[in-house]
């Protein structure tokens, strides 16, 4: 599929009330990214939530830093950081439909002043250059198939020292992209980020490693609990749902499930700093 193919086809998804109901519903209605479980019986909103608390805790966030979260859902991680950092946060993200719900949450919190929501494409972001301290991202850039151009931009709009901290669903450096086939086709993309493919793009422009923390069992962790509680409330999400979005969820999920299973896929964060 062409880029701006993928970019509309991306963008229609988010967009749509059976994606939207979907991730609202299943999430706790403010992330849509994994979770970090202590235990098998936590819950999705809980783990989510820890993995916003995780990242925040691995950079140094100064009052009034400017942050900017590329992909940012309905604005979680924005309501976190806002409100425990003092700081002020852009949310960059494509679906119009969650920016609605994003920008009515930071009213709701009394955030409008803190958190800005724009649409737009995170491989070309509307800033001048050396404008933000910190860029962050939740299980966006896997959306990318435009990878060079998204690290290229972060650099370019960070300052110098400036963090890039992101979590994505990767694969693993050694597994054969036909064994990704099923989960490629279902997100109409060419190929998945991996650390290493992250590490050389980091490194290529004008990044330095400062930690990588691999997590491979969270995903299929949270894959799972995604596919239960669907299963758990699936009379409730007919409601608000359409069947075939559900069933179509339910095979993608397998899909993501059986890959981490075989080991053939990769989660985790990953934290760089502009040199
Ligand atoms: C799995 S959701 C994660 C949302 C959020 N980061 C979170 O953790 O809750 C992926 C997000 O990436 C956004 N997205 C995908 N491609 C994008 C692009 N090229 N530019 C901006 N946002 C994009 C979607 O709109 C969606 O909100």
């Amino acid at each position: 599929m062409k880029n701006n193919d993928l970019l509309k086809t991306t963008k229609e998804y988010y967009d749509s009330p059976d994606a939207d109901n979907f991730y609202h519903s299943i999430w706790g209605s403010e992330d849509i990214h994994i979770g970090i479980y202590e235990s098998p019986d936590e819950d999705i909103f809980t783990a989510s939530k820890r993995t916003v608390e995780r990242m925040a805790s691995m950079l140094p966030i100064h009052q009034g830093a400017k942050i900017l979260d590329l992909g940012a859902g309905y604005g979680g991680a924005a309501r976190y950081l806002a409100s425990h950092f003092n700081c002020h946060v852009t949310c960059l993200n494509l679906s119009e439909t969650e920016n609605v719900r994003n920008e009515q949450k930071n009213a709701l919190s009394g955030l409008l002043d803190q958190i800005e929501v724009l649409q737009g494409n995170f491989e070309t972001i509307p800033f001048d250059d050396d404008h933000f301290d910190i860029v962050w991202s939740e299980e966006a850039l896997l959306h990318s198939d435009d990878k060079t151009s998204v690290f290229e931009e972060v650099s370019r709009v960070l300052k110098k020292s400036g963090h890039f901290i992101f979590s994505d669903a990767m694969r693993t450096d050694y597994v054969q992209t036909d064994k990704l086939a099923p989960i490629l086709e279902r997100i109409h993309l060419k190929e998945l980020g991996s650390v290493n493919r992250y590490r050389k793009l980091a490194s290529k422009n004008g990044f330095q490693e400062v930690a990588v923390k691999e997590m491979p069992d969270q995903l299929t962790m949270h894959y799972s609990k995604v596919q239960k509680e669907l299963n758990t409330q699936h009379n409730k999400l007919l409601k608000v749902c359409s069947e075939e979005y559900l069933n179509r969820m339910n095979e993608g999920l397998s899909h993501w499930i059986n890959g981490g299973k075989n080991g053939h896929l990769n989660w985790g964060i990953l934290l760089f700093r502009k040199v």
